[in-house]
């Protein structure tokens, strides 16, 4: 969830990186606590790998019986043995600092709002365009707008249209930057699409994740005006049947969920 949402949050993605932080720990406190001790009163050096598998495969057991999305299950198994491992390449810490930075430099959103980036299709934008092309709209925007493919293929299609993207990892912002910039009618900014208000869109886009939909709705039906039109590609809003259903030709089978307010 963004720090900076306005929105409540359901228990289950409450906290989600100390939830999983817990769990992890869960799994190397119960190993460690276990074959530490043992180790020390039969004078043997801990062994740090088979050590380590077990920690990941307890903490996979964890995630899965908490019923955490399959990335975090993978990441918990692989999280310790990885350590290990990479701890025995003696790679110069700044290597990993750098890692880091250029990590959060382009996936921000990720940590955020649990949204990484990926892109849309050509096929998702080619039917983003048909869909939208004699649709009624003085403005459309793409909240979480990567690098700005949609918003300038948009852009490019609907010269009578004003198209807004927002997106908050530095990276992809900055290609989408350059990739606007002779656009006239594209507005390309940097920040939290949470403090977008969302009253003059006449049709919000957004590729994001299963993650925020729920209070995305929220904020959707709060702040846009009935008769506008909601899309998400990808993801649908949890309980909410969309009032027409795309589905894209590309190799993805991506579908868009078009709801009418
Ligand atoms: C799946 S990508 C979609 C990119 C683009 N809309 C497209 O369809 O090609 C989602 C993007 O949302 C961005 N994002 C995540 N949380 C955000 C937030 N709170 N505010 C703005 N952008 C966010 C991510 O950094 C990522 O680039």
């Amino acid at each position: 969830m963004d720090d900076n949402s306005p929105h409540s949050v359901s228990p289950r993605r409450n906290s989600p990186y100390l939830r999983q932080l817990a769990l992890q720990c869960a799994a190397a406190s119960i190993v460690l606590g276990i074959a530490w001790p043992y180790c020390l009163l039969r004078r043997q050096t801990l062994p740090w790998f088979e050590s380590s598998l077990l920690i990941g495969a307890l903490a996979f057991l964890f995630s899965s019986l908490s019923a955490q999305y399959w990335w975090w299950r993978v990441i918990h198994a692989s999280f310790a043995p990885a350590t290990v491992l990479f701890s025995g390449l003696n790679v110069a810490p700044e290597w990993y600092l750098a890692t880091f930075v250029l990590m959060f430099l382009v996936y921000r959103g990720a940590v955020t709002s649990q949204v990484p980036l990926y892109i849309s299709s050509l096929g998702a934008i080619r039917a983003l365009s048909e869909l939208l092309a004699d649709v009624p709209a003085r403005k459309i925007i793409d909240l979480g707008a990567g690098t700005g493919s949609v918003a300038s293929a948009l852009a490019r299609t609907r010269r009578d249209v004003q198209v807004f993207g927002i997106e908050n990892s530095f990276l992809p912002w900055a290609i989408g930057f350059f990739r606007t910039a002779r656009l006239k009618n594209c507005h390309w900014s940097l920040g939290s699409f949470w403090q977008v208000p969302l009253a003059d869109c006449d049709v919000v886009y957004a590729f994001l994740s299963p993650a925020p939909m729920s209070d995305l709705w929220l904020k959707a039906k709060r702040e846009m005006r009935p008769g506008t039109l909601f899309i998400s590609n990808g993801f649908e809003v949890p309980d909410v049947t969309a009032d027409a259903e795309i589905e894209v030709a590309d190799s993805g089978k991506t579908r868009l969920y078009c709801y009418r307010l």
